[in-house]
């Protein structure tokens, strides 16, 4: 039935009124009247409530057929632009949790506070891989493995549509999810965003397709192509990547929006297409639906039409296919306004400020730790909390948190009492008897208004993007006197929303204004006094820290130039509770749980430095510099610790080797042999040792989170299909090669943190391209 009333509706609407359902527009500041009576618009993003009750009633009083708007949004770490919706930690923040239960319950969470506004879409999850952390969005990813990647979209897209697949439809308090940007975007050159991104197909098919072939194949609901060229096509008229695989080897039937103007940047700025007739013409043939944003998109695609150069049936797929989402949300019948009661019971209630704190606790990574922590703040008689991100609220929400002035109708951010900020967290948290004081020590980014740049919606010009604030001695001196009067320093130091997100890429990783000053400072005075410094770093992505608290970043590592550092915790932009969870781990009210979804460099030029690197020969390395990571992917600290047995292989066949359609049954024993309840996350890596072309040392198949008491044992249990122990072959085809495998269990992507045993596959190979 649904498709009968798609065809009779199709059959009614004339070419206008369709290549008008094609596009999206931006509704800020927009004249809402002419976008949908006058050029049909069927889409918009970044509503304002007002506005979208008045699109609504356009659509309804000034629109002849009456065909509701999609109306989408990025709502990627909760329904940041709203005021006093839930803002959980930046998507990489939830990748640290490795904690699949926890990412369905974000995207539930998340879903129930987006579907009562009104908005029905969120521009969510991000699947890029991020490898070259130059790039400003590394934030947004959930890291560097393709695995972990397409293990949490796929939980926190189950979480936003209400575990429904493909064409099922969505109840009242679900969303469609956007797997995004297809394909390639975060390996951009120079990690400069936006740029060319020259992936071969091999390595496409390595690591860049498979988390989005597993959520297409899952029925993630819709696709969002990036804004990079692949082999010298722009993704947007990539017809292999779109046509070949997307809908062709995946069977994707979902919709695809393109990003922001990327028809139009294809003429503007690409100069890969002549006009907008053109590049209207082959976005709609390389199968796009939406069209974000391009106004030019409508004369475009009409001419194209009127000239013989796109034919008509190729507009009637994509509104038919944009039509079917409308259906799946049933907006026909319920036009999805916002909805008070809804509104007032779900966003940012009791509930999800829990889930928000359980999140934010598992993703606090603790990364040294020399036997200060857990403090205990019961004998001590101050506690020194200094940084420029001590107590700013607003920057610990990240990107996308109505904070980076990309919202209008939200310029000041989320309301100030719904955020804990790790001032707010000790002195909420330490014993009455224990003073709490602060010293900002640092800024980050000068951010005098700069005439000449950009200016904010009100007028006002925007400071200058990245610029460096000077060291500010006054600063330092007033927090090296509370350091020195305090039983223990917490020094807050990282990123800020002038240095990441769109468009803001950096060229360095090292902290930026006076904070490596401060940290020295306060090294000396923890180094001369004993007093324990804990350095916490919330950026949004790996940064290079400093010799004090990491030893030399040159070709000898020295511990010892870090010994005024008594502990490193990782809160990657830890969002609302960030603050609490922080002070909690602190002072041991949390045990840390949080693993690394990325690894962290020494200096900017290890980069690409992720641990899945191909196996190279005997220059495959720097003179001047280690190649030991910082800290690598998987790595994480407890306050208890964990012994693990040895793998045993549970299934292994009489023959003695694996066919390719096989599971593989594995288990290893834990036991925690601390005094304090932890979790642990085990993970599973597999490693084959001779291919037919190079390929990754280790990758990893599978993980779980386990919680154990204090002295508790348990058996854990991995199934991995042999199929996902393949590799891409010199033709690019996925295959398994018979041969010997080591599968590796550990604590982290490190060797010597791996447990072995072996397994041999049979001869016989297997291309898998259909999963
Ligand atoms: O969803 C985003 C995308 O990730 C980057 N460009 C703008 C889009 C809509 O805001």
């Amino acid at each position: 039935p649904t498709e009968e009333r798609i065809n009779d509706l199709l059959s009614r609407m004339t070419l206008e009124e369709k290549v008008g359902q094609m596009m999206q527009l931006d509704a800020r500041g927009a004249d809402l009247e002419d976008l949908i009576a006058g050029r049909h618009v069927g889409s918009i993003l970044h509503t304002s409530p007002n506005d979208l009750f008045k699109a609504c009633e356009i659509v309804q009083s000034k629109t002849r057929l009456g065909i509701p708007l999609l109306i989408g949004d990025d709502c990627i770490h909760g329904y940041s632009f709203w005021p006093g919706a839930t803002i959980f930690p930046e998507q990489l923040g939830m990748a640290a949790t490795w904690d699949s239960d926890m990412l369905r319950a974000i995207g539930r969470a998340t879903a129930e506070e987006v579907s009562a506004t009104g908005v029905h879409w969120t521009f969510s999850p991000v699947l890029c891989i991020a490898r070259d952390t130059r790039w400003g969005r590394v934030g947004e990813t959930f890291g560097e493995d393709p695995y972990l990647i397409g293990e949490l979209a796929s939980s926190i897209i189950k979480g936003y549509q209400g575990g429904t697949t493909a064409d099922e439809p969505l109840a009242k308090d679900a969303i469609l999810a956007c797997a995004k940007h297809f394909a390639g975007y975060s390996q951009t050159e120079g990690g400069r965003d936006a740029s060319e991104a020259d992936l071969s197909r091999r390595k496409l098919e390595s690591w860049f397709l498979p988390p989005f072939e597993r959520v297409a194949k899952e029925g993630c609901a819709t696709f969002m192509l990036g804004y990079e060229a692949i082999e010298g096509v722009p993704v947007t008229f990539n017809n292999w990547l779109l046509n070949d695989k997307l809908r062709g080897e995946w069977d994707y039937h979902g919709t695809l929006v393109t990003d922001w103007d990327n028809v139009g940047r294809s003429v503007w700025e690409q100069h890969v297409k002549p006009d907008y007739a053109h590049a209207a013409a082959d976005a709609v043939k390389a199968g796009n639906d939406l069209i974000m944003t391009t106004p030019q998109f409508y004369e475009g695609a009409l001419e194209a039409v009127r000239t013989g150069l796109l034919d008509e049936a190729l507009i009637d797929d994509a509104v038919k296919r944009i039509l079917a989402l409308k259906f799946r949300l049933g907006l026909f019948e319920n036009p999805r306004l916002p909805d008070r009661e809804r509104i007032n019971a779900s966003i940012g209630s009791a509930e999800h400020e829990q889930l928000n704190l359980a999140a934010t606790r598992e993703a606090i990574v603790l990364l040294k730790n020399n036997g200060a922590l857990p403090f205990d703040a019961h004998s001590a008689k101050r506690i020194a909390v200094i940084g420029p991100l001590a107590d700013d609220a607003q920057a610990q929400l990240g990107d996308w948190a109505g904070n980076s002035g990309q919202v209008d109708w939200m310029p000041q951010g989320q309301p100030r009492n719904m955020i804990t900020t790790v001032l707010d967290g000790f002195t909420q948290l330490a014993p009455p008897e224990c003073e709490v004081v602060y010293s900002r020590g640092a800024n980050i980014v000068d951010l005098r208004p700069d005439p000449e740049g950009e200016f904010f919606p009100d007028g006002q010009p925007r400071p200058k993007i990245g610029v460096s604030a000077a060291i500010d001695q006054a600063l330092i001196d007033d927090a090296v006197e509370n350091a020195r009067r305090s039983d223990l320093v917490v020094a807050v130091v990282g990123d800020t929303i002038q240095m990441i997100g769109e468009t803001r890429s950096t060229a360095t990783l090292e902290l930026q204004g006076g904070q490596n000053a401060l940290l020295e400072a306060l090294c000396g005075v923890s180094r001369e006094t004993g007093k324990p410094l804990v350095v916490v770093l919330m950026s949004s992505k790996p940064m290079v820290l400093p010799a004090c608290v990491i030893g030399t970043n040159g070709v000898i590592v020295d511990e010892s130039a870090a010994a005024g550092t008594s502990a490193l915790l990782w809160a990657p932009c830890p969002g609302m509770k960030g603050g609490q969870a922080i002070a909690e781990v602190i002072l041991g009210l949390t045990n840390p749980s949080g693993r690394l979804p990325i690894t962290f460099p020494r200096h900017a030029g290890q980069l690409p430095v992720y641990y899945n690197q191909i196996r190279g020969q005997h220059g495959n390395r720097y003179a001047d510099l280690t190649q030991d990571p910082a800290f690598a992917f998987g790595e994480g600290l407890s306050y208890t610790t964990f012994e693990y047995g040895e793998p045993v292989i549970e299934n292994v066949p009489q023959d003695g080797a694996f066919g390719t359609c096989d599971t593989i049954h594995a288990s290893i024993a834990l036991t925690n042999t601390g005094s304090r309840p932890g979790s642990e996350v085990v993970q599973a890596y597999v490693t084959d040792l001779v291919t037919s072309c190079t390929w990754a040392d280790r990758e990893l198949k599978a993980f779980q989170r386990v919680e154990l008491q204090p002295g508790e044992s348990t058996t854990v249990s991995f199934d991995i299909p042999v199929r996902d122990c393949s590799i891409v072959d010199a033709q690019a085809h996925r295959v398994v090669e018979p041969g010997e495998f080591e599968l590796l269990i550990g604590h982290s992507s490190r060797r010597p943190d791996l447990t072995c045993a072996r397994f041999t596959v049979r001869a016989q190979s297997m291309a898998h391209a259909n999963r």
